[in-house]
C-alpha cells in the first residue's frame, strides 16, 4: 500500500473518497476543509444538527459534493475526544480500511489533525495508523480463489495532515517499515506446515539477510547433534522435516546494548507420541508464531535503524509422532548439560527454547533475553484472548514493557515466578522433567522449566498462545495471525536504545 502525505495546498487534492473524523461531543466539520463545506450535500452542519448522527466510533454519514475532485465524502464518527487513545485511532483507521472496501474504493484520503493525536505523539501515531490500515490489507486468504465481485485492494492512501510537524516525513517511512515487519511475522504464522516446514523457514532468513546485511549462523541437524543439542533433537526425532537452529543478528548504528530474542518454532505440533486429539490439531500450525513474531520484529528494527543490536534466534522443528520418535519416559540432556525427564512430548515448546537460551546466552552474552512462544493452553484458560503472560526476572525490564504494551494495545499480564513452583518440576532420575507433577499453573511450570536454562542474563518470557491467532475479529485486525508482539518489542527496543522514559 502506498501511504503518501498532503500537507499544504489541500484544495488542489483530487481523491474519489474523503474521509473526514467527526467527535461525538464537538461535531464541527474541520476548517481546513472549509473550501469544500458549502459544496457538500447535506451540508455537515445539517447532519450535526439533525441529531441522526451522533458521531460515535464506526458510526458513519456519507455526503456528496458538486467539486469534481472529491465526489465523495464521509464523515467518520471517532468518539469523545475525552476518550481518544491510540487504541481508538487503530479503530478509527481500521474503520477506513473497511469504509474504502465498503465502496470497493482503491484509493481513499483520510484528514487529520494535530489536536487529533493523542498526547501529541506523533510518531506512536503514525506506526498505529499505519498498521490499522495495513493489518487488515493483508490478503489471508491467499490459496482461495478470488470471487468473481472480490472489492480491489487499498493501494493507495493519502493522509491530509495540514498541521504536521517537520519530522513526519521520517515518522510515515519508520511506521510503514514497523507494520512491514508485523505483517511478514502475520504471513508466516499463516503458512499451513505443508508449505513452512523448518527448512522453508530457514530458507525465508536466508532471503531476508540479504536485504538488511544481517549476520547469519545456522545450526542443521548434524552441528546440533555435534553440540549436543539433546532437548532440541529430541522433539524434532519424529518428523522427516529436519531440524534447525537459525540465529540472524542485526548490529545497529552506535549500538550500546545487545538483546536477544527467541522464538519457538514448531511449524506444527501434533504433540507427538502424546498426541493431541484432532478436534482444532490444524491450529498447530501456528505454532511457529513466536518464532515469526521474533523475524517481524527483527524486520522492523533493521528496517528503521534502531541503534541496538538484536539477536534473534529460530529454534524450528516439526512434532511428530512416528517409530523414531522421543517416547514419554524418555531422558534427554539438554545444551546445558541439565538432563530432562520426557514425561509428556506434548510440551516440546520448552524443550527447544530450553537449548536456544542456553546457547544464545552463552555465545552471544546479550545484556537481555526474550523468549516469545505459544507456550501454554493454560494461558488461555488463565487470561482468554486479550493478553499474553509475562514473565519477568527483574521487575525493570517487565515495567518498560508494560509501557510499550499501553502504546501497542498489545496486552501483557505478570505471572509470579515463585520457586516453590519449581518443587513441581522435579524428577526422580532426571535434573527435571518437562511437564509438572499436578494439575494446575500450566503457565508458571513451563515458564520455571524455561527459567532452569538461563543461567544469569535477565530474562523476559511471554506466552503468547492466547493472543497469537485467537484474538477477537477488529476492523484493524481480522481473524488469523495476529502479529501480537512486534509493535510492543518496537516499542520497547525503540526505548530502551534511546533511554527514554516511555
Ligand atoms: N503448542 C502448545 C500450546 C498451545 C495450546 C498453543 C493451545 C496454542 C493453543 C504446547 O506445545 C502444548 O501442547 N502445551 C501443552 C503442555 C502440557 C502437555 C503440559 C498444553 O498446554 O496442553
Ligand atoms: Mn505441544
Ligand atoms: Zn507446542
Amino acid at each position: 500500500m502506498k501511504i503518501e502525505l498532503i500537507e499544504k495546498k489541500l484544495e488542489a487534492h483530487a481523491t474519489p473518497l474523503l474521509l473526514v473524523p467527526v467527535l461525538s461531543n464537538q461535531m464541527k466539520f474541520p476548517a481546513a476543509l472549509d473550501f469544500l463545506e458549502a459544496k457538500l450535500a447535506p451540508l455537515p452542519q445539517q447532519v450535526f444538527q439533525s441529531g441522526d448522527f451522533s458521531a460515535k466510533m464506526n458510526e458513519k454519514r456519507l455526503l456528496y459534493t458538486s467539486e469534481g475532485k472529491i465526489p465523495r465524502l464521509v464523515l467518520m464518527g471517532l468518539g469523545k475526544s475525552e476518550e481518544l487513545n491510540l487504541e481508538k485511532v487503530r479503530e478509527f483507521f481500521g474503520a477506513c480500511f473497511q469504509t474504502a472496501r465498503e465502496y470497493r474504493l482503491g484509493k481513499v484520503s483520510i484528514y487529520w489533525e494535530e489536536s487529533l493525536v493523542p498526547e501529541g505523539k506523533w510518531a506512536e501515531f503514525l506506526v498505529e495508523a499505519v498498521s490499522a490500515l495495513e493489518m487488515p490489507a493483508l490478503k489471508l486468504g491467499e490459496w482461495k480463489t478470488p470471487g468473481e465481485d472480490e472489492p480491489p485492494p487499498l493501494e493507495q492512501v493519502y493522509l491530509l495532515l495540514p498541521d504536521a510537524p517537520k519530522s513526519i516525513r521520517a515518522w510515515l517511512e519508520q511506521a510503514q517499515k514497523v507494520a512491514e515487519g508485523v505483517n511478514l511475522a502475520r504471513r508466516m504464522a499463516n503458512l499451513p506446515a505443508n508449505l513452512l516446514t523448518p527448512e522453508g523457514f530457514v530458507e525465508k532468513i536466508r532471503e531476508l539477510k540479504k536485504q538488511y546485511g544481517w549476520k547469519l549462523e545456522i545450526l542443521d541437524r548434524k552441528e546440533l547433534e555435534k553440540r549436543g543439542f539433546g532437548a532440541l533433537l529430541a522433539v524434532a526425532r519424529g518428523s522427516e522435516n529436519p531440524p534447525y537452529l537459525a540465529i540472524a543478528t542485526y548490529h545497529g548504528p552506535r549500538a550500546k546494548k545487545t538483546v536477544a530474542v527467541v522464538g519457538k518454532g514448531v511449524t506444527f505440533d501434533s504433540g507427538g507420541i502424546s498426541l493431541k486429539p484432532s478436534k482444532n490439531m490444524e491450529e498447530m500450525k501456528y505454532d511457529m508464531s513466536g518464532a515469526a513474531v521474533a523475524l517481524g520484529t527483527l524486520v522492523s528494527v533493521s528496517a528503521t535503524r534502531l541503534p541496538l543490536n538484536l539477536v534473534a534466534a529460530f529454534p524450528l522443528v516439526e512434532n511428530l509422532p512416528s517409530g523414531k520418535a522421543t517416547r514419554p519416559g524418555d531422558v534427554v540432556v539438554s545444551y546445558s548439560g541439565q538432563s530432562i525427564e520426557v514425561i509428556n512430548t506434548d510440551a516440546e515448546g520448552r524443550l527447544i527454547l530450553a537449548d536456544a537460551l542456553s546457547y544464545v546466552e552463552k555465545k552471544y552474552q546479550p545484556d537481555c533475553l526474550v523468549d516469545l512462544a505459544t507456550l501454554t493452553g493454560a494461558v488461555v484458560v488463565a487470561l482468554g484472548h486479550l493478553a499474553a503472560a509475562v514473565f519477568a526476572s527483574e521487575e525493570e525490564h517487565q515495567k518498560q514493557l508494560q509501557q510499550a504494551a499501553e502504546i501497542s494495545g498489545e496486552r501483557l499480564w505478570p505471572l509470579p515466578l515463585w520457586d516453590d513452583y519449581a518443587e513441581l518440576m522435579k524428577s526422580p532420575i532426571a535434573d527435571i522433567r518437562n511437564i509438572s507433577t499436578q494439575p494446575g499453573a500450566g503457565t508458571i511450570t513451563a515458564a520455571k522449566f524455561l527459567q532452569k536454562f538461563v543461567e544469569k542474563t535477565p530474562w523476559i518470557h511471554l506466552d503468547i498462545a492466547g493472543t497469537a491467532y485467537n484474538m477477537p475479529e477488529k476492523n484493524y485486525r481480522p481473524k488469523g495471525p495476529s502479529g501480537f508482539g512486534v509493535r510492543l518489542l518496537w516499542y520497547w527496543l525503540r526505548n530502551l536504545a534511546e533511554k527514554r522514559p516511555a
